[in-house]
């Protein structure tokens, strides 16, 4: 690791998509399966710049799809790294829709995903942290730590007797 820190503009990544037929359902919206491919392209490429690492999908938090995407719409996909633990990172996604025509954009759906920096035999290894610089990013910082032992708990990779931040969710 060369750096202690990084920023999270540092690896901040924006990717544009163009709605294609090929990426719709047979109501001319895109597929939630299309959209969360480019979601998990656009939140590694965001780890994989923090870490300098080859990066692993380890989880997806819950993705929900409130609003449809229709053929011929631009989608953006920001990703955002927002903490860094050991190995893993949690990356913020926000989806934003603009039809073009109209110039009307919602944002689509926010995600969570989390990556593990591996070394060449595929085993986790060391990330440099993250320093958050703006209120914003403060706050997703303060909260990874409750979503990381919620996904944890749920994935039965942590005790929820662990689960410092949950206690009250789980009556401990
Ligand atoms: C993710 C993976 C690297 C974890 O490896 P492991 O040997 O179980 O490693 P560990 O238990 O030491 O955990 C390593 C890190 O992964 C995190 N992790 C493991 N499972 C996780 C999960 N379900 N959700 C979030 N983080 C997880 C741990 O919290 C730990 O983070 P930390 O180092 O920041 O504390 C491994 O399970 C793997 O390679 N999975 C397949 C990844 C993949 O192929 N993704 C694409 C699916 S098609």
């Amino acid at each position: 690791m060369s750096k202690k820190f990084k920023y999270p503009r540092e690896s901040q990544v924006t990717m544009t998509e163009l709605v294609l037929p090929n990426d719709t359902n047979t109501l001319n919206n895109l597929m939630g399966g299309r959209l969360m491919h480019w979601m998990d392209i656009v939140s590694a490429i965001a780890a994989q710049k923090h870490s300098n690492r080859t990066v692993v999908t380890a989880s997806v938090d819950n993705v929900s799809f409130s609003h449809s995407i229709q053929l011929g719409n631009v989608v953006s996909l920001t990703a955002t790294v927002t903490r860094v633990f050991n190995s893993s990172m949690e990356v913020f996604i926000e989806v934003w829709s603009e039809d073009i025509l109209t110039g009307t954009k919602i944002m689509s759906n926010t995600a969570f995903f989390t990556f593990v920096a591996v070394d060449q035999s595929g085993q986790p290894i060391e990330v440099t942290k993250l320093e958050p610089e703006t209120t914003d990013e403060q706050e997703l910082f303060d909260g990874a730590l409750r979503r990381r032992q919620l996904r944890l708990v749920l994935a039965k990779r942590m005790d929820p007797q662990e689960a410092t931040e949950l206690k009250s969710l789980f009556k401990l």
